[in-house]
């Protein structure tokens, strides 16, 4: 592989970059999952939920250790993906069961297209490449389970992904370099 990537990242700063925004993200995930848990509880939702929590922290742990082991430097904004996205979480499970599963079809759609960009930039061959693109299938995965469960019927669904999107986006662009 090339030493300098297009938008003149070398090759470590890039590895840096992706462990930096994938762990914030995962960490992001998990936290909007224990919000919409705090609020629904019990039920058939929230034993959904919880399964697909159960996979973003298999996904945060796989980022969390190889930031250490490469050495790459984490987010300094944790504090607001912590509160962030517990929030998000809270507020759409507030909003009903239908919005919760709104909030995560939009989230998925942002990460999906989030990792498979990364994915077209890494060597196909790599471990990190195969953990990308794993985790990335499990979220499409959680976009349909979520799709299943009638995220659609929502009213305003599309407002609502929209916005949420609109703060995914903000929030990859923020995590890539702080
Ligand atoms: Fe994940
Ligand atoms: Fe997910």
């Amino acid at each position: 592989m090339q030493e300098k990537l297009p938008g003149s990242l070398s090759k470590n700063q890039l590895i840096d970059q992706i462990l930096r925004v994938n762990y914030a993200g995962e960490y992001g995930a998990k936290r909007i999952y224990e919000g919409q848990l705090a609020v629904l509880k019990s039920g058939k939702a929230s034993k959904i939920i919880e399964h697909m929590k159960e996979q973003e922290i298999v996904h945060m742990n796989y980022f969390q250790k190889e930031i250490i082991n490469q050495h790459a430097r984490p987010s300094i904004l944790y504090p607001l993906w912590h509160v962030g996205g517990f929030a998000l979480g809270a507020f759409s499970a507030i909003l009903g069961e239908k919005y919760a599963f709104a909030c995560t079809v939009a989230v998925e759609e942002v990460i999906a297209d989030h990792y498979q960009e990364q994915l077209n930039k890494l060597d196909p061959e790599s471990e990190l490449s195969h953990k990308i693109s794993k985790f990335r299938d499990e979220e499409i995965e959680h976009h349909d389970i979520s799709i299943e469960n009638k995220a659609k019927d929502a009213p305003f669904f599309r407002l609502f992904s929209n916005t949420i999107k609109i703060g995914c986006k903000i929030a990859i662009t923020l995590a890539k370099r702080y």
